[in-house]
């Protein structure tokens, strides 16, 4: 008797990708309404590497990236979801000098060197630094000093920046340059981290480090709590996503603006791209609720012609065309998601959108061909969506996921005992009306004419810092690919085989018939 090829009688049932969605063209799919099959592996989850290039010059050592929502992304959860190795989109809905800040605030976090710091001059009087301090809301109080040609002076050390020695000068609070500890630029070498981990070891006490060239001007500062970290970081599986200059990643969203006539506003798309460019934006998005449209295609493009080599994420998407016609007008990477969002409203009011397993597939195809990117954007609940919309993209965007953290910007409030924090979509009536309209294609001066919210205004519990919810996270992802014996997310996207879920399947894939309890973390 012939023996069964039972890898063959597995594929009947569980089909890699293109004969899966092919078999169901009628039938939009999410997440839920489909599982993926195991297969065998030699491959332990703890072993499993998530780096995922997003394109040139784009590298996220983890998939996952957040979205751009007044109530989700700003300079906080930008630094701390780069910390982790993924990227943080700062949204748009503040003035654009507010986003420069909240770009430069993740730029210029935790660097082994920070190559322009911040210095006073001996001329002026503690009361300006106080006052520099809380303009701008610097988390620190110790300043080198430097003359007009940038040669040290000395060190104004946070122990004499106090309101009651406000009319002395900074000149005579000082710590003389005879007594500051300092390295030059050739003796740091090639691994500054390590001349300076052994620096702050050998000099107790001492927590700066300043960097002279060789005719003592001032060229860097770097402090010990950065290096401790950035030695802790250098063990860590996942390492923080950097750029070359080694600061944290960040992007940008910005819209497809318009002047008073109706016109897509060239020139200040370009000079606030432009200015974000000049602090270090690692991308930036264009990004609307429909991504297959001329305004945004053409800012895409005026972007793309300014910027060759920066990368580009633009969108939103579901169709094959759609991320062909964003990929011809430059884009890099292309979101993909319209309606699935936990907060969004667009199918239900403006009845359009696509189920995002089926969207994912039918755009994956159109950006294998085109070299780029896709993101999948909206509707990621659990760690096990992550999974699966990784079968088909190169990372993910999530919102809610990430709403309730400490580091999204917003209050936490306390309801019936429980603690909150507000997540609203961006076409809702009030995020619109405090920028985003553009976003949704309507213009928030106008208000002669109707406008319909495509998303609501909600509540999601507080769920604690970003690191948690990132480890979670994180270990399902693993466990996902470790069930599929891929290594990788390449491997991820070869191996997957789908099959549909019935309702029923549907129940029994939760926890069903018992009484859940619950173990704090
Ligand atoms: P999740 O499910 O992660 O979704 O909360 C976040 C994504 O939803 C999109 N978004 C919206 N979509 N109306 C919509 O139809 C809205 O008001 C809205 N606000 C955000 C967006 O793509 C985001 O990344």
């Amino acid at each position: 008797m012939a023996a069964t090829n039972h890898s063959n009688f597995d594929e009947t049932f569980y089909r890699g990708a293109d004969s899966f969605f092919t078999a169901n063209s009628d039938i939009g799919l999410t997440f839920d309404d489909v599982t993926l099959a195991t297969l065998y592996s030699d491959i332990l989850p703890s072993q499993t590497k998530l780096d995922s290039r997003l394109s040139d010059g784009l590298q996220l050592n983890i998939p996952i990236v957040s979205a751009d929502m007044d109530t989700v992304t700003e300079s906080r959860l930008a630094i701390a979801l780069a910390l982790n190795g993924g990227l943080g989109l700062i949204h748009y809905n503040m003035p654009e000098r507010d986003q420069l800040g909240e770009v430069s605030r993740v730029k210029y976090h935790v660097q082994g060197l920070i190559q322009d710091p911040i210095k006073v001059s001996p001329d002026q009087f503690i009361g300006d630094v106080l006052k520099l301090i809380e303009e701008k809301n610097f988390g620190f109080s110790t300043f080198p000093v430097v003359d007009e040609k940038g040669a040290l002076v000395g060190l104004l050390s946070g122990h004499v920046v106090k309101p009651r020695y406000a009319s002395k000068k900074v000149s005579e609070a000082l710590t003389p340059r005879s007594q500051v500890h300092t390295v030059t630029r050739m003796e740091l070498g090639t691994d500054p981290i390590a001349i300076a981990d052994k620096f702050f070891t050998e000099h107790l006490g001492i927590h700066k480090l300043l960097v002279v060239d060789e005719e003592d001007r001032l060229h860097g500062l770097i402090t010990m709590s950065d290096v401790e970290r950035i030695t802790q970081e250098r063990k860590a599986q996942f390492k923080p996503a950097r750029d070359s200059q080694f600061r944290l990643v960040c992007g940008a969203a910005v819209s497809a603006t318009r002047n008073a006539f109706g016109e897509l506003d060239r020139e200040r798309i370009l000079n606030h791209v432009a200015a974000l460019v000049e602090r270090g934006i690692d991308v930036v998005a264009v990004s609307t609720a429909h991504g297959h449209s001329k305004g945004v295609g053409d800012t895409v493009r005026v972007v793309r012609d300014a910027f060759p080599k920066l990368p580009i994420i633009a969108g939103n998407v579901t169709s094959a065309a759609g991320v062909e016609y964003l990929a011809d007008c430059g884009a890099n990477i292309v979101k993909v998601g319209q309606g699935p969002g936990s907060i969004c409203t667009t199918r239900v009011v403006a009845g359009v959108g696509i189920p995002q397993m089926t969207a994912l597939y039918v755009c994956s195809k159109a950006a294998a061909e085109k070299k780029i990117s896709i993101l999948a954007d909206g509707g990621i609940t659990k760690s096990g969506d992550i999974v699966k919309a990784l079968t088909l993209a190169q990372g993910v965007i999530c919102g809610g996921m990430f709403a309730g953290c400490t580091e999204s910007p917003g209050d936490v409030v306390e309801i019936g005992g429980k603690l909150y924090k507000q997540y609203r979509g961006m076409g809702s009536l009030s995020a619109m009306k405090a920028g985003s309209a553009a976003r949704y294609g309507h213009d928030k001066a106008d208000t002669t004419r109707k406008v319909a919210a495509e998303g609501v205004e909600a509540l999601k519990e507080a769920c604690g810092p970003v690191d948690r919810v990132l480890a979670s996270l994180i270990g399902g992802i693993q466990s996902g690919m470790g069930y599929l014996g891929a290594g990788n997310l390449e491997q991820l996207r070869e191996k997957a085989r789908y099959i549909r879920v019935s309702p029923a399947g549907q129940r029994e894939a939760a926890p069903h018939d018992v009484v859940e309890l619950k173990t704090k973390n």
